[in-house]
């Protein structure tokens, strides 16, 4: 099936996920009968276009790392906004990549809003949107018969939502616990090792994983938003979570890290969610673990999430020196999901 494709956001995700696009063309359509058209792309400070026939995704990708404009792309029709593009596109699939709204998941909850009515499914990456938007936003998208999915909001493409969506049938999940901030995790394995906090704070931002403002990391506003969406999902419960309580890493000094290294212990960042008195409710803050757990395991970038669930006990996943090509793979995932959904309804 064709699927004709469009894009708001054009950043470090949308243009890894651009070029895995791409590199994957011959097996996308060898082996799930995939072949896409993009109809259209929608920045902030380099233009919006759209077209009936097809943009040059790579040019336009191209384009906004040179700086330029997208507006003038061959066969390309400007447009002045992304709402615009978004009501203009005619797409099947939107990949919805901008940034954060650490406070209320805007605009991007409008946008996707925006593409749900009009019929047209979303994928996104941004945790913005499921934090803060979540039964909404499923409720509007099974109203007009369409897909809201978002594998890459948390742990990139590690499959945290598509676990439980495909591989716990008639289980549910009843608490989490994890190590879900990459920055914070390498800043607390560099304590271990010695390094100064901010010695540390400067090698994440080093590797390019820091927040805009750090204080999102260090303050455990991203973890947060995190479990939010993850708890909003993952525990079947329809009032939206709330966060309890929030207390991050800037407190902590080498001593901490020194005595709880002396009895076999480590600290990490810890996001709990469980459900009480009939809503989720998360708290993040650091905890003393053992080593050798399952939370205390994990160092540098690395994060986990540790489920417990009523039919399948405890279960976990870790996803190791995640970067921008997982949180690409997410959106091909979803993607592909998207067309095997849409060819089952389309009975082709
Ligand atoms: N980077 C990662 O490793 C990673 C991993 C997992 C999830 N995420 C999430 O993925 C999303 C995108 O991250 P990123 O690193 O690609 O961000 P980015 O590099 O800052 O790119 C953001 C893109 O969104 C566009 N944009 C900004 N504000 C907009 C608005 N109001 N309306 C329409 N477009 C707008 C920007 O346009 P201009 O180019 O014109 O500025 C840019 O193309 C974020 O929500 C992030 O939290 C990122």
């Amino acid at each position: 099936m064709e699927l004709k494709l469009a894009f708001i956001g054009m950043g470090n995700v949308g243009r890894a996920f651009a070029r895995l696009l791409d590199a994957r063309r011959c097996e996308l359509a060898g082996q799930h009968g995939i072949t896409w058209v993009v109809t259209g792309i929608a920045t902030a400070r380099h233009g919006c276009s759209i077209s009936e026939e097809g943009l040059d995704l790579l040019d336009a990708v191209h384009r906004i790392e040179s700086g330029q404009n997208i507006n003038a792309l061959d066969r390309g029709e400007p447009v002045s906004d992304p709402a615009e593009a978004i009501d203009r596109c005619n797409a099947d699939i939107l990949f919805e990549t901008t940034p954060l709204s650490a406070a209320d998941g805007q605009p991007a909850i409008s946008y996707i809003s925006r593409a749900l009515l009009r019929r047209i499914s979303v994928v996104t990456a941004n945790k913005g949107p499921v934090a803060y938007g979540y039964p909404e936003l499923r409720r509007l998208a099974a109203g007009r018969g369409v897909m809201f999915r978002f594998e890459g909001a948390v742990m990139d493409g590690c499959p945290v939502f598509n676990l439980a969506q495909f591989c716990l049938p008639g289980a549910r999940i009843l608490s989490f616990a994890g190590v879900l901030n990459s920055t914070t995790n390498l800043i607390l394995t560099g304590m271990e090792d010695g390094r100064s906090m901010e010695d540390s704070l400067a090698d994440a931002q080093r590797l390019g994983i820091v927040e805009a403002d750090p204080v999102n990391d260090l303050d455990g506003w991203d973890a947060a938003i995190k479990a939010l969406a993850l708890a909003n999902v993952l525990l079947s419960i329809d009032e939206p979570a709330s966060l309890a309580h929030r207390t991050g890493i800037r407190e902590l000094k080498a001593e901490d890290m020194t005595s709880a290294l002396a009895e076999g212990d480590v600290i990490r960042l810890v996001a709990r969610a469980q459900v009480l008195s009939g809503r989720a409710t998360i708290t993040v803050k650091p905890e003393r673990v053992p080593r050798s757990s399952a939370l205390g395991c994990v160092r540098g970038t690395s994060n986990v999430l540790i489920m417990k669930t009523d039919l399948m006990g405890e279960i976990g996943v870790i996803e190791n020196d995640p970067g921008i090509a997982q949180t690409a793979y997410a959106l091909l995932s979803d993607m592909i999901v998207i067309h095997d959904a849409l060819t089952r309804s389309h009975g082709r």
